[in-house]
């Protein structure tokens, strides 16, 4: 059991505090991400869990033992950067080598030629060399063996840095924006390739990155970090489809959620630009709100339509279309998802009427926080009033 867990656990650095209380327990075996915008704290959590950094109150646990007083190499965790960080001078097999020699040999065994002639030291470095290419057999990068770290191309260095943490077997793996010097193509390929990776050593994985299209894609959980805090940590699923607060909701998604003010009546109805919605919030005083509706919550519809405007720009990706739609008393455009069938009647300019599903429609309050009592309110009696 490699359960991990962080405890209300806080940073200051000079007069910041950069972590504000974060807590998160992570399953033996979970890949949970940390994402979240620069600057929000996450590598400075990863290197606190890691021990590299020291929190300033709070506890790390693995398996139920607080390891705050261990140093990180006692930790038994696994750690990959972003830069890689391997030894330039030394070749592919012997950068994954480093931490098993450190860990299995002796200060005299690691000595190049005791390691040859003394016998304890060469069954110690047969079994090394073992390891190292079952780790590269995993990785695909068997024929890189021999080569220095100079002549691999920005993928395969990535692989070797993960190879060195896959022979320590850790406890966990931590991972700080290991793709982002990958172009974009990589990226996608190399993200699959880590997914796999978790899936065949079913170890834990905190993975670290700004980009939430990374963490949807990866993770079994996502943790969305703003400001030091933990916003929510749930399925890619749920925080998609369900967040707990507008930042989250904003955050998430490869095309930003619309925003739309609201007006919420004494008896909860809600009113958007001066029409009444077949929508009201239970146990919400009179006041203002913000409704949140992703591109595909919307669809077109005809003149009596809540939302009106007209086509300001179009992107179409072939299976689907989004439509920029700019709306009279709206700061922001409003976006749409249609179909490419639809794009007749989505030519620039073109007026367009939209409404929502509102099975689909996110209620929040002024502070962001979500509000989730929304009912179905039937128009045509009070309509005729
Ligand atoms: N060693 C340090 N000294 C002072 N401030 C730091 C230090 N490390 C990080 N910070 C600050 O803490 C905040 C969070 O940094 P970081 O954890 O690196 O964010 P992220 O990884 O989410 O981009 C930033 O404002 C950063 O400037
Ligand atoms: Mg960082």
């Amino acid at each position: 059991m490699t359960e991990l867990s962080i405890v209300n656990v806080t940073k200051r650095f000079d007069e910041t505090d950069v972590l504000k209380g974060v807590s998160l327990d992570i399953a033996d075996g979970e890949f949970v991400s940390l994402v979240g915008p620069s600057g929000c704290g996450k590598s400075t959590l990863l290197r606190i869990i890691a021990g590299l950094e020291a929190q300033t109150s709070g506890d790390i646990r693995i398996a139920g033992q607080s390891v705050v007083d261990r140093r990180a190499a006692d930790r038994n965790l696994s750690m990959v950067f972003q830069s890689y960080a391997l030894y330039p001078h030394l070749s592919v097999a012997d950068n994954i080598a480093v931490p098993l020699k450190m860990r299995r040999l002796s200060r005299l065994q690691r000595l190049p030629l005791a390691a040859r002639l003394l016998p304890s030291g060469r069954a110690a470095s047969r079994k090394i060399e073992y390891d190292v290419h079952q780790a590269a057999k995993m990785l695909e990068i068997e024929h890189l063996l021999n080569r220095k770290p100079g002549q691999l191309s920005g993928g395969q260095r990535q692989r070797v840095a993960l190879g060195r943490a896959l022979v320590r077997e850790p406890a966990a793996f931590l991972l700080d924006e290991p793709l982002s010097n990958l172009d974009a193509k990589l990226r996608v390929q190399t993200r699959a390739e880590i997914a796999q990776l978790h899936r065949r050593l079913r170890a834990t994985f905190v993975y670290v990155t700004h980009d939430q299209v990374e963490a949807m894609t990866m993770s079994d959980r996502i943790a969305v970090m703003m400001g030091g805090r933990i916003l929510q940590c749930a399925t890619p699923e749920t925080i998609y489809e369900d967040p707990d607060h507008i930042d989250v909701a904003e955050f998430i998604g490869a095309h930003k959620i619309n925003i739309l003010p609201v007006e919420i009546a004494d008896d909860g109805q809600l009113h958007l630009l001066d029409r009444r919605l077949e929508l009201s919030v239970v146990g919400v005083g009179r006041g203002v709100g913000s409704l949140g509706l992703r591109p595909e919550a919307l669809r077109l519809a005809g003149e009596n339509a809540p939302i009106r405007g007209h086509v300001v720009h179009r992107e179409n990706l072939g299976a689907e279309l989004f439509v920029q739609v700019e709306v009279a008393a709206l700061k922001e455009r409003v976006t749409l998802r249609a179909n490419p069938e639809q794009r007749r009647a989505l030519q620039l300019g073109s007026p367009v009427g939209l409404e929502f599903d509102p099975a689909k429609a996110l209620l929040f309050d002024p502070h962001g926080k979500r509000l989730r009592q929304l009912r179905p309110s039937f128009a045509a009696k009070t309509e005729v009033a």
